[in-house]
């Protein structure tokens, strides 16, 4: 049996929802692997509107396993939350359905805080995060003084947890003119929320050890996209997690070799929300439009996306960077009635051609987009369910994706609706 990772190949905002909703219907289990709540999932499952950001998105389906793993920062106060809304939706969500990894990292209060005042230092660029605390969660975590999941079981153990980051927290505060963190209300904070969190706290990389011994479908869920990877990125204006398909294993507790398929799901043409570099950005009428035809706001923060024509260049490194086997493209029926299209297949810098974003950050600045046009089309896309439903323009449109960024075509997706898609090969079958 197969098992199946699934990564936004862009900057995130793929329409990885709809393509991961399709695809869990068919796994026994989904797996999240890094992010936390910064990820923005919108789910219709039979008229029903879903709205997740820590959950997998199997938990909407029944008889699934949900797993977050130990690559994601969880906040426990906003998981509470979650799992409420969905239960007020008839959800159900028991620890049969939901796991916890028990050596997953916490984000607390404090982590917020610390990224939201970061952000309004204005000495230095903004990176535009969404505020979660998501970067100095796991700044904790590599510097070896996060909270996890299993400290939460043994009070003496959580308390000395919680000094160990408070020196470091507490040190960094007074610097940006911040209180110093009253560790007893958090330590009482945390011990309330407990109870909640260790219902589902589990050994995950046992379960799914012993799952994938038993045959079962593993969907590895992935959140946000390759090019906000901590390493891969447009860095600093990234992430703080990797991104990228080989962080599947690692944010699980599965060998590389568990993962069968990796599915990277490409929207026909590019957006970014928050700050950074963006070629091949549209910041006339035609940007607007794509903004406006594709409903660009941010799920989480209603923010804004900045839209642009396709990157074929960024795709092609992202499906090298997470080794995709095949491409979800998703709102082709976007670009429908634009006359002319532009890829962007190349960059201009300093007067030499190159076929890959540079990693120094004023090159990348220099890079200017080299364009190929193509004919658009007239006729609507929206809905088609088959090629004969495509017109032959928007066929070429896909077909030069292809070729462009050395991958095939798995799925064709156009129209939020699960049914308004075009299945090429099944990952899980493939
Ligand atoms: P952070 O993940 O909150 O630290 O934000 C870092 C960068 O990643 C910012 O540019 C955010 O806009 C971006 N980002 C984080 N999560 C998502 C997502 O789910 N979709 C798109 N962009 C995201």
């Amino acid at each position: 049996m197969a098992n199946v990772v699934v990564v936004g190949a862009q900057w995130g905002d793929e329409g990885k929802g709809k393509i991961v909703d399709w695809l869990s219907e068919r796994a026994d289990v989904i797996a999240r692997f890094q992010g936390g709540h910064n990820a923005g999932h919108t789910l219709v499952v039979d008229g029903e509107v879903y709205k997740l950001s820590l959950l997998p998105s199997g938990i909407v389906r029944g008889g699934k396993l949900s797993v977050i793993g130990n690559g994601v920062v969880l906040d426990p106060w906003h998981l509470v939350k979650e799992i409420a809304q969905l239960r007020g939706q008839g959800v159900t969500i028991t620890p049969e359905t939901l796991m916890i990894a028990e050596n997953t990292p916490l984000i607390l209060p404090i982590h917020g805080e610390l990224d939201r005042a970061r952000e309004e230092q204005t000495s230095v660029a903004r990176i535009g995060t969404t505020g979660r605390g998501i970067g100095p969660a796991y700044e904790d975590k590599v510097g070896r003084r996060a909270i996890r999941v299993a400290d939460l079981a043994d009070p003496a153990t959580l308390e000395a947890r919680v000094d160990r980051a408070l020196v470091h927290h507490d040190a960094l505060r007074r610097g940006l003119g911040l209180e110093p963190v009253d560790r007893d209300a958090l330590i009482a904070a945390l011990q309330e929320v407990a109870p909640t969190v260790l219902e589902y706290a589990a050994p995950v990389w046992k379960v799914l050890d012993e799952k994938r011994r038993a045959g079962r479908r593993i969907l590895f869920e992935g959140a946000q996209g390759s090019l906000l990877d901590i390493d891969f990125g447009t860095y600093p204006f990234v992430t703080s997690s990797n991104v990228i398909a080989g962080q599947a294993a690692t944010g699980t507790g599965m060998g590389p070799g568990a993962i069968d398929f990796v599915l990277g799901i490409v929207k026909a043409y590019t957006t970014r929300v928050g700050e950074g570099p963006f070629p091949a950005e549209l910041k006339d009428a035609d940007g607007q439009r794509l903004g406006e035809r594709g409903r660009e706001f941010g799920t989480v923060t209603g923010r804004k996306r900045r839209c642009g024509w396709f990157d074929a260049v960024l795709v092609r490194q992202t499906c090298a960077t997470s080794g995709v086997n095949g491409i979800a493209l998703t709102k082709l029926d976007v670009l429908d009635g634009f006359e002319t299209l532009k890829i962007c297949t190349g960059y201009d810098l300093d007067g030499e051609r190159i076929d890959y974003l540079p990693t120094a950050a004023d090159a990348q600045a220099r890079c200017v987009p080299v364009y190929e046009e193509m004919p658009g089309w007239s006729q609507s896309t929206e809905g088609a369910r088959s090629w004969n439903d495509l017109p032959a323009e928007a066929i070429k449109y896909v077909r030069r994706v292809e070729e462009l960024i050395r991958c095939p075509v798995a799925l064709l997706s156009t129209s939020p609706e699960r049914e308004d898609t075009i299945l090429v090969t099944d990952p899980f079958e493939d």
